[in-house]
């Protein structure tokens, strides 16, 4: 059951982070920017989702790596995720924002 959640959670999010990719590369932003506390919570996800790429690759049958690679593997989304709450409370309690929106004159667009 945990494990239908976390795919389902997954697939959600590689969902928004294609939707994301797709309007920064049309240049489509909207004076949206990331602060550098955004960044970092940002690339903390990114990386935890290319980690869960990974391990699912990794659970293909006949995907043969090393066993000290596995257990790396295994054991950094619990690490990354720590990082993230550590960070993501950091930054709740000093009230910080992922993003700064600046409003653009229409002339500017
Ligand atoms: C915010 C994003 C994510 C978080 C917080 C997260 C967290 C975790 C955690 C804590 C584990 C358990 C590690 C262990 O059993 O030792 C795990 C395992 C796993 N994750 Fe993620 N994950 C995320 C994104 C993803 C994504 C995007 C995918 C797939 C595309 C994915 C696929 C997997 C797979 C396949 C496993 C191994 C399950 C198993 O073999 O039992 N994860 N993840």
């Amino acid at each position: 059951m945990t494990h239908y959640l976390h795919y389902l959670a997954a697939i959600v999010l590689l969902a928004m982070a294609g939707y994301a990719l797709a309007r920064h590369l049309a240049h489509d932003k909207n004076g949206i920017n990331f602060t550098l506390s955004g960044i970092v919570r940002f690339g903390l996800l990114g990386i935890l989702a290319v980690n869960g790429l990974v391990l699912v690759w990794c659970n293909l049958a006949g995907v043969i790596l090393p066993p000290g690679f596995i257990i790396f593997l295994d054991i950094s989304p619990i690490v990354l995720v720590m990082l993230l709450l550590g960070v993501t409370g950091f930054c709740w309690v000093t009230k910080r924002s992922w993003i700064v929106v600046r409003t653009v004159g229409a002339e500017e667009r």
